[in-house]
Protein backbone atom coordinates (compact mmCIF):
# COMPACT_ATOMS: atom_id res chain seq x y z
CA UNK A 1 0.00 0.00 0.00
CA UNK A 2 1.76 3.14 -0.85
CA UNK A 3 1.55 6.09 1.44
CA UNK A 4 -0.71 9.40 1.21
CA UNK A 5 -0.27 12.81 1.20
CA UNK A 6 -2.38 15.86 1.64
CA UNK A 7 -1.77 18.97 -0.77
CA UNK A 8 -2.91 22.50 0.11
CA UNK A 9 -3.93 23.91 -3.34
CA UNK A 10 -5.08 27.34 -3.67
CA UNK A 11 -7.44 27.39 -0.41
CA UNK A 12 -8.68 24.19 -0.68
CA UNK A 13 -7.63 20.86 0.41
CA UNK A 14 -6.47 17.74 -2.33
CA UNK A 15 -6.14 14.29 -1.32
CA UNK A 16 -3.13 13.38 -4.17
CA UNK A 17 -1.87 9.68 -3.99
CA UNK A 18 2.09 9.65 -3.86
CA UNK A 19 2.71 8.56 -7.48
CA UNK A 20 0.46 11.19 -8.62
CA UNK A 21 0.78 13.64 -11.23
CA UNK A 22 -1.20 16.68 -10.21
CA UNK A 23 -2.75 19.51 -12.99
CA UNK A 24 -3.42 22.62 -10.98
CA UNK A 25 -5.46 25.10 -12.75
CA UNK A 26 -4.59 28.68 -12.10
CA UNK A 27 -6.47 28.14 -8.96
CA UNK A 28 -8.32 24.64 -8.37
CA UNK A 29 -7.36 22.21 -10.88
CA UNK A 30 -5.81 18.52 -10.20
CA UNK A 31 -4.83 15.06 -12.36
CA UNK A 32 -4.12 12.54 -10.32
CA UNK A 33 -2.68 9.21 -11.77
CA UNK A 34 -4.20 6.14 -10.21
CA UNK A 35 -1.59 4.26 -8.29
CA UNK A 36 -0.81 0.46 -8.95
CA UNK A 37 -3.66 0.49 -11.53
CA UNK A 38 -2.65 -1.56 -14.42
CA UNK A 39 -1.66 -0.28 -17.82
CA UNK A 40 -4.29 -1.15 -20.40
CA UNK A 41 -3.07 -1.66 -23.84
CA UNK A 42 -5.38 -0.04 -26.41
CA UNK A 43 -6.44 -0.38 -29.71
CA UNK A 44 -5.06 1.60 -32.31
CA UNK A 45 -8.27 0.51 -34.09
CA UNK A 46 -9.75 3.70 -32.62
CA UNK A 47 -7.66 5.93 -35.21
CA UNK A 48 -9.77 4.59 -37.77
CA UNK A 49 -11.67 6.83 -40.60
CA UNK A 50 -14.76 6.43 -43.04
CA UNK A 51 -15.24 6.90 -46.58
CA UNK A 52 -18.97 6.90 -48.45
CA UNK A 53 -20.26 7.83 -51.73
CA UNK A 54 -21.26 10.78 -50.91
CA UNK A 55 -19.86 14.11 -53.23
CA UNK A 56 -16.48 14.08 -53.81
CA UNK A 57 -15.04 11.64 -51.04
CA UNK A 58 -14.94 8.91 -53.27
CA UNK A 59 -14.77 10.35 -56.91
CA UNK A 60 -12.55 13.40 -56.99
CA UNK A 61 -11.21 12.54 -52.97
CA UNK A 62 -9.42 9.28 -52.70
CA UNK A 63 -10.15 7.92 -56.09
CA UNK A 64 -9.57 10.44 -59.16
CA UNK A 65 -7.86 8.14 -62.54
CA UNK A 66 -7.37 11.93 -64.17
CA UNK A 67 -5.26 13.74 -61.25
CA UNK A 68 -2.02 14.35 -61.86
CA UNK A 69 -1.13 12.46 -58.10
CA UNK A 70 -3.20 9.41 -59.15
CA UNK A 71 -0.80 6.06 -58.84
CA UNK A 72 -1.56 3.22 -62.27
CA UNK A 73 -5.39 2.29 -60.18
CA UNK A 74 -6.34 5.95 -59.90
CA UNK A 75 -5.71 6.25 -55.99
CA UNK A 76 -4.62 9.74 -55.16
CA UNK A 77 -0.93 9.19 -53.89
CA UNK A 78 -1.26 12.41 -51.56
CA UNK A 79 -4.17 11.55 -49.69
CA UNK A 80 -2.40 7.65 -49.43
CA UNK A 81 1.22 9.27 -47.98
CA UNK A 82 -1.73 11.55 -45.58
CA UNK A 83 -3.20 8.18 -44.43
CA UNK A 84 0.05 6.40 -43.63
CA UNK A 85 1.30 9.52 -42.07
CA UNK A 86 -1.13 8.98 -39.86
CA UNK A 87 -1.32 5.16 -39.19
CA UNK A 88 -5.23 4.25 -40.47
CA UNK A 89 -5.71 1.65 -39.05
CA UNK A 90 -9.48 0.78 -40.35
CA UNK A 91 -11.56 2.35 -43.06
CA UNK A 92 -15.71 1.83 -43.48
CA UNK A 93 -16.94 1.83 -46.61
CA UNK A 94 -19.25 2.32 -48.95
CA UNK A 95 -21.62 4.36 -46.49
CA UNK A 96 -23.45 5.67 -44.35
CA UNK A 97 -26.94 5.64 -45.85
CA UNK A 98 -25.22 4.84 -49.46
CA UNK A 99 -25.10 1.25 -48.32
CA UNK A 100 -28.84 1.27 -47.34
CA UNK A 101 -29.47 0.90 -51.50
CA UNK A 102 -26.14 -0.24 -52.42
CA UNK A 103 -25.64 -4.10 -54.75
CA UNK A 104 -22.39 -5.09 -54.75
CA UNK A 105 -22.71 -6.74 -58.00
CA UNK A 106 -22.97 -3.70 -59.75
CA UNK A 107 -19.32 -2.63 -58.26
CA UNK A 108 -17.55 -5.88 -59.55
CA UNK A 109 -15.97 -7.21 -62.63
CA UNK A 110 -14.95 -5.68 -66.09
CA UNK A 111 -18.26 -3.78 -67.08
CA UNK A 112 -19.35 -1.20 -64.66
CA UNK A 113 -23.24 -0.16 -64.98
CA UNK A 114 -23.75 3.37 -63.50
CA UNK A 115 -26.73 2.98 -61.45
CA UNK A 116 -28.90 5.79 -59.74
CA UNK A 117 -28.03 6.17 -55.87
CA UNK A 118 -31.27 6.44 -54.15
CA UNK A 119 -30.39 8.09 -51.00
CA UNK A 120 -28.22 10.58 -52.26
CA UNK A 121 -30.33 11.68 -55.44
CA UNK A 122 -27.40 11.33 -57.79
CA UNK A 123 -25.66 8.61 -60.34
CA UNK A 124 -23.05 6.55 -59.38
CA UNK A 125 -20.57 5.40 -61.89
CA UNK A 126 -19.73 2.16 -60.30
CA UNK A 127 -16.08 2.14 -61.23
CA UNK A 128 -14.83 1.75 -57.37
CA UNK A 129 -16.25 -1.08 -55.94
CA UNK A 130 -15.38 -3.96 -53.53
CA UNK A 131 -11.88 -5.22 -55.35
CA UNK A 132 -10.66 -1.18 -55.84
CA UNK A 133 -11.70 -0.42 -51.96
CA UNK A 134 -9.64 -3.10 -50.64
CA UNK A 135 -6.67 -2.44 -53.18
CA UNK A 136 -6.71 0.79 -51.69
CA UNK A 137 -6.74 -0.28 -48.34
CA UNK A 138 -3.88 -2.45 -48.74
CA UNK A 139 -1.81 0.79 -50.27
CA UNK A 140 -3.40 2.57 -47.09
CA UNK A 141 -1.85 -0.17 -44.67
CA UNK A 142 -5.08 -0.64 -42.84
CA UNK A 143 -7.92 -2.85 -42.54
CA UNK A 144 -10.83 -3.06 -44.91
CA UNK A 145 -14.41 -2.97 -42.91
CA UNK A 146 -17.41 -3.50 -45.33
CA UNK A 147 -20.88 -2.08 -44.46
CA UNK A 148 -23.91 -4.16 -46.16
CA UNK A 149 -26.81 -3.64 -47.51
CA UNK A 150 -29.56 -3.97 -44.92
CA UNK A 151 -32.23 -1.58 -46.33
CA UNK A 152 -32.89 -3.10 -49.69
CA UNK A 153 -30.78 -5.94 -49.73
CA UNK A 154 -31.40 -9.75 -48.27
CA UNK A 155 -29.33 -11.84 -46.00
CA UNK A 156 -28.00 -13.67 -48.63
CA UNK A 157 -26.77 -10.60 -50.69
CA UNK A 158 -24.68 -9.95 -47.74
CA UNK A 159 -23.31 -13.29 -47.09
CA UNK A 160 -22.70 -13.50 -51.25
CA UNK A 161 -20.46 -10.29 -50.75
CA UNK A 162 -18.46 -11.93 -48.03
CA UNK A 163 -18.19 -15.14 -50.03
CA UNK A 164 -16.75 -13.14 -52.95
CA UNK A 165 -14.27 -11.18 -50.54
CA UNK A 166 -13.04 -14.06 -48.42
CA UNK A 167 -13.43 -18.12 -50.73
CA UNK A 168 -11.81 -19.36 -53.42
CA UNK A 169 -14.77 -21.76 -54.01
CA UNK A 170 -18.58 -21.08 -54.63
CA UNK A 171 -20.12 -18.79 -57.18
CA UNK A 172 -18.61 -15.32 -55.93
CA UNK A 173 -15.30 -16.89 -55.04
CA UNK A 174 -15.04 -17.97 -58.38
CA UNK A 175 -16.57 -14.77 -59.74
CA UNK A 176 -13.54 -12.58 -57.91
CA UNK A 177 -11.04 -14.96 -59.05
CA UNK A 178 -11.96 -14.60 -62.57
CA UNK A 179 -12.58 -10.94 -62.26
CA UNK A 180 -8.29 -10.71 -61.61
CA UNK A 181 -8.22 -11.20 -57.69
CA UNK A 182 -7.15 -15.07 -57.68
CA UNK A 183 -6.16 -14.95 -53.90
CA UNK A 184 -8.44 -14.19 -51.20
CA UNK A 185 -9.39 -10.36 -50.01
CA UNK A 186 -9.69 -11.34 -46.65
CA UNK A 187 -12.10 -8.46 -45.22
CA UNK A 188 -12.59 -9.64 -41.75
CA UNK A 189 -14.71 -6.81 -40.35
CA UNK A 190 -18.63 -6.67 -41.24
CA UNK A 191 -21.26 -4.95 -40.06
CA UNK A 192 -25.18 -5.47 -41.05
CA UNK A 193 -26.44 -2.39 -41.98
CA UNK A 194 -26.54 1.12 -41.59
CA UNK A 195 -28.37 3.25 -39.18
CA UNK A 196 -31.26 1.23 -39.64
CA UNK A 197 -32.80 2.96 -36.58
CA UNK A 198 -33.65 6.09 -38.21
CA UNK A 199 -36.59 7.14 -40.24
CA UNK A 200 -34.33 9.11 -42.47
CA UNK A 201 -33.09 5.93 -43.63
CA UNK A 202 -34.08 4.02 -46.72
CA UNK A 203 -34.75 0.34 -45.72
CA UNK A 204 -35.50 1.34 -41.57
CA UNK A 205 -36.68 -1.06 -39.86
CA UNK A 206 -38.92 -1.17 -36.77
CA UNK A 207 -37.42 -2.05 -33.06
CA UNK A 208 -39.28 -5.75 -33.93
CA UNK A 209 -37.84 -6.49 -37.08
CA UNK A 210 -34.23 -5.45 -36.28
CA UNK A 211 -32.87 -8.56 -33.80
CA UNK A 212 -34.08 -11.04 -36.24
CA UNK A 213 -32.99 -9.58 -39.22
CA UNK A 214 -29.18 -9.31 -37.51
CA UNK A 215 -29.66 -12.67 -36.25
CA UNK A 216 -29.94 -14.75 -39.89
CA UNK A 217 -27.94 -12.28 -41.69
CA UNK A 218 -25.24 -12.82 -38.98
CA UNK A 219 -25.48 -16.48 -39.64
CA UNK A 220 -25.82 -16.50 -42.96
CA UNK A 221 -22.33 -14.26 -43.02
CA UNK A 222 -20.44 -16.85 -40.52
CA UNK A 223 -21.29 -19.75 -42.30
CA UNK A 224 -19.06 -18.18 -45.17
CA UNK A 225 -16.28 -16.77 -42.85
CA UNK A 226 -16.38 -18.31 -39.24
CA UNK A 227 -13.96 -15.94 -37.14
CA UNK A 228 -15.40 -12.69 -39.30
CA UNK A 229 -15.71 -9.72 -36.59
CA UNK A 230 -19.92 -8.70 -37.08
CA UNK A 231 -21.18 -5.34 -36.45
CA UNK A 232 -25.26 -4.39 -36.24
CA UNK A 233 -26.52 -0.88 -36.58
CA UNK A 234 -26.91 -0.02 -32.71
CA UNK A 235 -27.01 3.11 -30.94
CA UNK A 236 -27.09 4.07 -27.29
CA UNK A 237 -30.55 4.13 -26.75
CA UNK A 238 -31.89 1.01 -24.93
CA UNK A 239 -35.08 0.68 -26.83
CA UNK A 240 -33.32 -0.01 -29.76
CA UNK A 241 -30.30 -1.58 -28.63
CA UNK A 242 -31.67 -3.75 -25.95
CA UNK A 243 -33.75 -5.90 -27.93
CA UNK A 244 -31.26 -6.31 -30.71
CA UNK A 245 -28.69 -7.91 -27.88
CA UNK A 246 -31.22 -10.10 -27.08
CA UNK A 247 -32.15 -11.55 -30.12
CA UNK A 248 -28.80 -11.32 -32.13
CA UNK A 249 -26.06 -10.85 -29.18
CA UNK A 250 -24.69 -14.14 -29.52
CA UNK A 251 -23.49 -13.62 -32.98
CA UNK A 252 -22.07 -9.93 -32.76
CA UNK A 253 -18.84 -8.67 -32.34
CA UNK A 254 -19.81 -5.17 -31.81
CA UNK A 255 -22.46 -2.93 -31.68
CA UNK A 256 -22.16 -0.10 -34.11
CA UNK A 257 -22.52 3.47 -32.22
CA UNK A 258 -23.43 7.18 -34.50
CA UNK A 259 -22.28 10.16 -32.71
CA UNK A 260 -22.20 13.54 -34.49
CA UNK A 261 -22.71 16.29 -31.99
CA UNK A 262 -23.33 19.60 -34.03
CA UNK A 263 -26.56 19.47 -36.13
CA UNK A 264 -26.51 20.78 -39.39
CA UNK A 265 -28.49 18.69 -41.49
CA UNK A 266 -30.73 21.05 -42.46
CA UNK A 267 -28.82 24.34 -41.73
CA UNK A 268 -25.72 24.32 -41.93
CA UNK A 269 -24.51 26.83 -39.60
CA UNK A 270 -21.52 25.98 -37.46
CA UNK A 271 -21.44 26.26 -33.50
CA UNK A 272 -18.80 28.15 -32.59
CA UNK A 273 -16.12 27.65 -30.46
CA UNK A 274 -17.37 27.52 -26.92
CA UNK A 275 -21.09 26.07 -28.26
CA UNK A 276 -18.82 23.05 -29.01
CA UNK A 277 -16.76 22.99 -25.98
CA UNK A 278 -19.79 22.48 -24.03
CA UNK A 279 -20.63 19.01 -26.18
CA UNK A 280 -16.81 17.73 -25.94
CA UNK A 281 -18.30 15.33 -22.57
CA UNK A 282 -21.46 14.63 -24.41
CA UNK A 283 -19.44 11.07 -25.87
CA UNK A 284 -18.05 9.90 -22.67
CA UNK A 285 -21.83 9.43 -21.71
CA UNK A 286 -22.85 8.18 -24.44
CA UNK A 287 -20.15 5.36 -24.19
CA UNK A 288 -21.12 4.98 -20.71
CA UNK A 289 -24.90 4.46 -21.95
CA UNK A 290 -23.87 2.44 -23.99
CA UNK A 291 -21.72 -0.13 -21.74
CA UNK A 292 -24.77 -0.07 -19.13
CA UNK A 293 -27.13 -1.43 -22.06
CA UNK A 294 -23.84 -4.33 -22.50
CA UNK A 295 -23.84 -4.82 -19.06
CA UNK A 296 -26.96 -5.13 -18.79
CA UNK A 297 -27.86 -7.58 -21.64
CA UNK A 298 -24.84 -10.03 -20.36
CA UNK A 299 -22.24 -9.32 -23.01
CA UNK A 300 -20.37 -6.80 -20.90
CA UNK A 301 -16.88 -7.00 -19.69
CA UNK A 302 -15.66 -6.48 -23.85
CA UNK A 303 -17.74 -9.87 -24.85
CA UNK A 304 -19.50 -7.63 -27.54
CA UNK A 305 -17.58 -4.03 -27.87
CA UNK A 306 -18.42 -0.86 -29.13
CA UNK A 307 -17.06 0.78 -32.40
CA UNK A 308 -17.80 3.95 -33.08
CA UNK A 309 -17.93 3.39 -36.73
CA UNK A 310 -18.96 6.65 -37.54
CA UNK A 311 -18.32 10.21 -35.49
CA UNK A 312 -17.16 14.07 -36.18
CA UNK A 313 -18.14 17.04 -34.01
CA UNK A 314 -20.48 18.39 -37.19
CA UNK A 315 -23.19 16.65 -39.10
CA UNK A 316 -22.92 16.46 -42.62
CA UNK A 317 -25.42 18.77 -44.80
CA UNK A 318 -27.48 17.52 -46.66
CA UNK A 319 -31.10 19.20 -46.18
CA UNK A 320 -33.28 17.18 -48.85
CA UNK A 321 -32.23 14.13 -46.93
CA UNK A 322 -34.91 12.74 -44.80
CA UNK A 323 -37.22 15.32 -46.71
CA UNK A 324 -37.84 13.39 -50.21
CA UNK A 325 -40.29 15.97 -51.26
CA UNK A 326 -37.69 18.42 -50.94
CA UNK A 327 -35.80 17.51 -53.95
CA UNK A 328 -31.67 17.41 -54.33
CA UNK A 329 -29.69 20.10 -53.87
CA UNK A 330 -25.85 19.85 -54.96
CA UNK A 331 -25.05 23.60 -54.01
CA UNK A 332 -26.26 22.67 -50.26
CA UNK A 333 -23.78 19.97 -50.40
CA UNK A 334 -20.89 21.82 -51.17
CA UNK A 335 -21.17 23.92 -47.91
CA UNK A 336 -19.79 21.05 -46.49
CA UNK A 337 -16.44 22.11 -47.46
CA UNK A 338 -16.43 25.72 -46.00
CA UNK A 339 -12.91 25.39 -45.16
CA UNK A 340 -13.02 27.81 -42.19
CA UNK A 341 -15.88 25.77 -40.56
CA UNK A 342 -13.14 23.31 -39.39
CA UNK A 343 -11.30 25.37 -36.57
CA UNK A 344 -9.39 24.50 -32.95
CA UNK A 345 -13.20 23.18 -31.99
CA UNK A 346 -12.73 20.58 -33.99
CA UNK A 347 -9.10 19.57 -33.62
CA UNK A 348 -10.30 20.05 -29.32
CA UNK A 349 -13.47 18.12 -29.50
CA UNK A 350 -11.67 15.35 -31.44
CA UNK A 351 -9.20 15.09 -29.04
CA UNK A 352 -11.72 14.63 -26.20
CA UNK A 353 -13.87 12.32 -27.92
CA UNK A 354 -10.52 9.81 -28.86
CA UNK A 355 -9.79 10.87 -25.19
CA UNK A 356 -13.22 9.22 -23.99
CA UNK A 357 -12.16 5.93 -26.37
CA UNK A 358 -9.06 5.32 -24.74
CA UNK A 359 -10.50 6.11 -21.34
CA UNK A 360 -13.00 3.26 -22.15
CA UNK A 361 -10.23 0.91 -23.78
CA UNK A 362 -11.25 -1.79 -22.38
CA UNK A 363 -14.80 -1.90 -24.46
CA UNK A 364 -14.08 0.92 -27.08
CA UNK A 365 -12.02 -1.02 -29.84
CA UNK A 366 -12.95 0.72 -33.13
CA UNK A 367 -13.53 4.32 -33.88
CA UNK A 368 -13.88 5.73 -37.53
CA UNK A 369 -13.74 9.18 -38.29
CA UNK A 370 -16.55 10.27 -40.62
CA UNK A 371 -16.02 10.98 -43.05
CA UNK A 372 -11.82 10.34 -44.21
CA UNK A 373 -12.00 12.98 -47.10
CA UNK A 374 -13.72 16.24 -48.14
CA UNK A 375 -17.38 16.93 -46.36
CA UNK A 376 -16.05 17.03 -43.34
CA UNK A 377 -12.74 14.86 -43.05
CA UNK A 378 -9.46 15.52 -41.91
CA UNK A 379 -8.49 15.98 -45.15
CA UNK A 380 -9.65 18.53 -48.07
CA UNK A 381 -8.88 17.12 -51.78
CA UNK A 382 -8.40 19.18 -54.55
CA UNK A 383 -6.86 19.48 -57.92
CA UNK A 384 -3.37 20.54 -56.96
CA UNK A 385 -2.69 19.18 -53.72
CA UNK A 386 -4.33 18.69 -49.72
CA UNK A 387 -5.41 20.71 -46.97
CA UNK A 388 -4.73 18.90 -43.68
CA UNK A 389 -7.21 20.33 -41.66
CA UNK A 390 -6.92 20.97 -38.06
CA UNK A 391 -8.38 17.08 -37.10
CA UNK A 392 -5.50 15.89 -39.38
CA UNK A 393 -3.00 16.89 -36.59
CA UNK A 394 -4.99 15.75 -33.55
CA UNK A 395 -5.06 12.07 -35.54
CA UNK A 396 -0.82 12.71 -36.27
CA UNK A 397 -0.09 13.35 -32.69
CA UNK A 398 -2.26 10.42 -30.79
CA UNK A 399 -0.74 7.97 -33.97
CA UNK A 400 2.68 9.42 -33.54
CA UNK A 401 3.35 10.53 -30.34
CA UNK A 402 1.51 8.69 -27.78
CA UNK A 403 2.99 5.19 -25.79
CA UNK A 404 0.66 2.13 -26.20
CA UNK A 405 -0.48 1.57 -22.87
CA UNK A 406 -3.34 3.55 -20.85
CA UNK A 407 -2.56 4.65 -17.20
CA UNK A 408 -5.88 6.26 -15.03
CA UNK A 409 -5.79 9.24 -14.18
CA UNK A 410 -8.40 10.80 -11.99
CA UNK A 411 -9.39 14.72 -12.94
CA UNK A 412 -10.88 17.21 -10.79
CA UNK A 413 -10.41 20.14 -12.84
CA UNK A 414 -11.65 23.57 -12.91
CA UNK A 415 -15.34 24.17 -14.99
CA UNK A 416 -15.69 26.03 -18.29
CA UNK A 417 -18.90 28.09 -18.59
CA UNK A 418 -21.06 28.82 -21.15
CA UNK A 419 -24.34 30.35 -19.36
CA UNK A 420 -25.54 27.50 -17.26
CA UNK A 421 -23.68 24.92 -18.81
CA UNK A 422 -19.85 23.91 -17.99
CA UNK A 423 -17.53 21.41 -18.74
CA UNK A 424 -13.67 20.18 -17.59
CA UNK A 425 -11.52 22.95 -18.51
CA UNK A 426 -8.82 20.21 -18.71
CA UNK A 427 -9.30 16.78 -20.65
CA UNK A 428 -6.29 14.34 -19.78
CA UNK A 429 -5.05 11.08 -20.87
CA UNK A 430 -1.62 9.62 -19.78
CA UNK A 431 -0.36 6.74 -21.53
CA UNK A 432 3.16 5.07 -21.02
CA UNK A 433 5.09 2.14 -22.25
CA UNK A 434 4.58 -1.06 -20.81
CA UNK A 435 7.94 -0.61 -18.64
CA UNK A 436 6.69 2.63 -17.62
CA UNK A 437 10.31 4.36 -18.21
CA UNK A 438 8.47 6.64 -20.59
CA UNK A 439 5.07 8.63 -20.51
CA UNK A 440 3.14 10.41 -22.98
CA UNK A 441 0.17 12.96 -21.55
CA UNK A 442 -2.23 14.58 -23.38
CA UNK A 443 -4.30 17.07 -22.49
CA UNK A 444 -6.50 19.09 -23.96
CA UNK A 445 -6.97 23.09 -22.92
CA UNK A 446 -10.66 24.16 -23.99
CA UNK A 447 -9.83 27.64 -22.37
CA UNK A 448 -10.38 30.03 -25.20
CA UNK A 449 -7.69 32.94 -23.76
CA UNK A 450 -6.10 31.77 -21.08
CA UNK A 451 -2.71 29.53 -20.21
CA UNK A 452 -3.47 26.99 -17.51
CA UNK A 453 -0.75 25.61 -15.00
CA UNK A 454 -0.24 21.73 -15.32
CA UNK A 455 1.95 20.33 -12.38
CA UNK A 456 3.81 16.81 -12.60
CA UNK A 457 4.90 14.68 -10.00
CA UNK A 458 7.81 12.90 -11.40
CA UNK A 459 8.04 11.49 -7.93
CA UNK A 460 5.50 9.59 -8.53
CA UNK A 461 6.33 8.57 -11.84
CA UNK A 462 9.43 7.26 -10.30
CA UNK A 463 11.49 10.33 -13.00
CA UNK A 464 14.19 13.01 -11.70
CA UNK A 465 12.13 16.36 -11.57
CA UNK A 466 13.59 18.16 -14.61
CA UNK A 467 13.48 22.01 -15.59
CA UNK A 468 12.55 21.20 -18.69
CA UNK A 469 10.32 18.68 -20.73
CA UNK A 470 9.60 18.42 -24.59
CA UNK A 471 5.80 19.14 -25.63
CA UNK A 472 4.33 19.00 -29.19
CA UNK A 473 1.40 21.78 -29.04
CA UNK A 474 -1.74 22.40 -31.53
CA UNK A 475 -3.09 25.24 -31.44
CA UNK A 476 -3.56 28.75 -33.41
CA UNK A 477 -3.30 31.80 -33.39
CA UNK A 478 -7.33 32.00 -32.02
CA UNK A 479 -9.87 29.59 -30.95
CA UNK A 480 -11.03 29.94 -34.93
CA UNK A 481 -7.84 29.46 -36.75
CA UNK A 482 -8.29 26.95 -39.87
CA UNK A 483 -5.87 25.77 -42.40
CA UNK A 484 -6.94 26.21 -46.07
CA UNK A 485 -5.98 26.38 -49.88
CA UNK A 486 -2.38 28.74 -49.60
CA UNK A 487 -2.68 28.77 -46.09
CA UNK A 488 -2.11 25.21 -45.24
CA UNK A 489 0.29 25.32 -42.25
CA UNK A 490 -1.54 28.00 -39.60
CA UNK A 491 -2.09 25.31 -37.59
CA UNK A 492 0.43 22.21 -37.18
CA UNK A 493 1.54 21.10 -34.12
CA UNK A 494 5.11 22.43 -33.08
CA UNK A 495 7.61 21.27 -30.83
CA UNK A 496 9.20 23.48 -28.09
CA UNK A 497 10.00 22.98 -24.60
CA UNK A 498 8.30 23.91 -21.47
CA UNK A 499 9.83 25.55 -18.77
CA UNK A 500 8.87 23.78 -15.10
CA UNK A 501 8.64 25.94 -12.47
CA UNK A 502 7.75 24.59 -9.18
CA UNK A 503 6.45 21.08 -11.21
CA UNK A 504 4.20 23.81 -12.99
CA UNK A 505 4.37 23.69 -16.66
CA UNK A 506 2.03 26.33 -18.39
CA UNK A 507 0.09 25.38 -21.18
CA UNK A 508 -1.17 27.72 -24.24
CA UNK A 509 -5.17 28.84 -24.29
CA UNK A 510 -7.57 26.59 -27.05
CA UNK A 511 -4.46 23.90 -27.23
CA UNK A 512 -3.86 20.39 -27.10
CA UNK A 513 -0.20 19.40 -26.01
CA UNK A 514 1.37 16.36 -25.71
CA UNK A 515 4.02 16.20 -22.95
CA UNK A 516 7.06 13.74 -22.78
CA UNK A 517 8.28 12.34 -19.60
CA UNK A 518 10.97 10.29 -19.26
O1 LIG B 1 -24.62 12.61 -42.67
C1 LIG B 1 -24.01 11.52 -43.31
C2 LIG B 1 -24.64 10.37 -42.99
O2 LIG B 1 -24.58 10.42 -41.59
C3 LIG B 1 -24.17 8.99 -43.25
O3 LIG B 1 -24.40 8.49 -44.47
C4 LIG B 1 -25.02 8.31 -42.24
O4 LIG B 1 -24.59 7.05 -41.96
C5 LIG B 1 -25.03 9.27 -41.09
O5 LIG B 1 -26.25 9.58 -40.59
Amino acid sequence: MRSRKYVRVAGFCAMLATGHLAALGQAQSSVTLVPGAPEVEYSKMIFGQFVEHFDNQVYGGIYDPGSKFADEDGFRTDVIEALKDIKTSIVRWPGGCFASTYHWLDGVGKERTPAYDKTWQVEDPNTFGTDEFVKWCRKVGCEPYICTNAGTGTPEEMSDWVEYCNLTVGKYGRMRMANGYPEPHNVKYWSVGNENWGAHELGARTVQEWGPLVRESAKLMRSVTKDAKLFAAATSDKNWTMPLLQAAGPYLDYVAIHGYWDPLFHVNNPAPYLECMMKTEAPELDIRRTIGILDEAGFGGGRIKIAYDEWNLRNWHHPWHGDLRRGFDLEARRKNDIAKTYTMADALFSACFLNACLRHSDVVDIACFAPVVNTRGPIFVHPDGIVKRTTYHVFWMYTNLLEDCMVPVSVAAERLALGDRSVGVLDVVLTADKERTRYACAIVNKDPAAERLVSLDFDGMGIKPKRKLRGMVLSGSSPDDFNEVGAEDRVVPRERDFAVKDGKVALPPHSLTVLFVE
